[in-house]
């Protein structure tokens, strides 16, 4: 067809030859670049230097969620405490541990109640496991922590086996927020399968709230979420061999108070020509093309329940801030 010569010209075509890759991440980043518009996956932003600064984006007050969901945890710990707990004992495995910092105000409250029970973090970090571990041991050398390295739904197969007592099942920080509904659906199926009926899932949820708030916690005038963005193109400059003009890209955050996502994109200031040698990737971008990086998806109790229902779970609690910004729900399994 001769239409195919225009689709077809090198500059607007992203060439790879490369069937087979060795990386997940290799995969993806050859996925995402090929694609139209292009995309990459926010589990990349993750290396030291992106677990370093998303340390700093808790930190800003602008990114209310970590101070949310700590207040819920230092106001409710009693409760929240308490429905874990089982006289045989239980296993509290969390996906996604991070640093730390909320659950240790539960694993203090768990040790104060004399509870019987193992921690379980599980993360893509061994970095963050190792950091984690060692601050535990400090602080609160009673709990007898397991750690687990892996991506949450490897390692969701893996909980399975975790039968014997009762398990408690934990995902803070809105990390479900990263999927889109089908996908966090999904995702709440595979652990709702790795439940038995006695077992709890517990899990925040940021909330839709004003877009404002939503927009000024991803649009830090620092600049570190900016930072936090683009380190997936340093990841890729590094690790894969490739020359990304990084400062001529600009962080852009949109938010959609009518579907709840706030959406992450990383836009090129002008024309660019990048080769990604590791995956024989040559991309072409041009001036103000947008790469899309992240979803932060914000919810309410309609979609919340809605969630569960589809991945045959029930809310049986939940805990919510002063402000409502954020919630914490505890989910068990649909009676069968
Ligand atoms: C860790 C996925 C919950 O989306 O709010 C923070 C990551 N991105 N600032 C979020 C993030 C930009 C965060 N999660």
């Amino acid at each position: 067809m001769k239409g195919d010569q225009y689709i077809n010209d090198s500059k607007t075509m992203n060439t790879s030859t490369k069937t087979s890759y060795a990386t997940s991440f290799e995969k993806e980043v050859a996925e995402g670049l090929s694609a139209y518009p292009k995309y990459l996956s926010s589990k990349y932003f993750y290396d030291a230097k992106g677990d370093k600064l998303f340390q700093d984006i808790m930190a800003m007050p602008s990114y209310y969620l970590t101070n949310c969901e700590y207040e819920i945890f230092e106001t409710h710990k009693a409760d929240i405490a308490k429905s874990f707990a089982d006289t045989g004992g239980f296993d509290l495995i969390e996906l996604g541990a991070g640093d730390g910092k909320k659950t240790k105000v539960l694993l203090k409250e768990l040790v104060a109640q004399n509870r019987a029970f193992t921690y379980l973090p599980i993360d893509i970090s061994q970095n963050v496991l190792d950091g984690l571990q060692t601050s535990i041991q400090n602080e609160i050398p009673e709990v007898v922590t397991k750690p687990q390295q892996g991506m949450y739904f490897e390692v969701l197969e893996a909980l399975t086996k975790y039968n014997s007592r009762k398990k408690v099942i934990m995902v803070l920080g809105s990390n479900i927020g990263n999927l889109l509904h089908p996908k966090a659906i999904d995702f709440l199926k595979k652990i709702e399968q790795a439940m038995g009926p006695q077992d709890i899932l517990f899990m925040g949820f940021d909330q839709k709230k004003d877009p404002k708030v939503i927009l000024d916690a991803y649009n830090d005038p620092e600049g570190i979420t900016a930072a936090f963005n683009k380190n997936i193109l340093h990841r890729i400059n590094t690790e894969l061999d490739a020359n990304f003009e990084v400062d001529a890209f600009t962080h852009w955050e949109v938010y959609d108070p009518e579907s709840g996502t706030a959406k992450s994109y990383l836009i090129s200031n002008k024309e660019q020509t990048v080769d990604i040698d590791k995956i024989d990737l040559t991309i072409h971008l041009t001036a103000w093309e947008s790469i899309h990086t992240e979803i932060s998806q914000k919810y309410d109790d309609a979609i919340v329940a809605w969630l569960a229902k589809e991945a045959g779970l029930q809310i049986s609690d939940q805990y919510t801030d002063a402000k409502n910004y954020y919630k914490n729900y505890i989910f068990t399994k649909q009676p069968s």
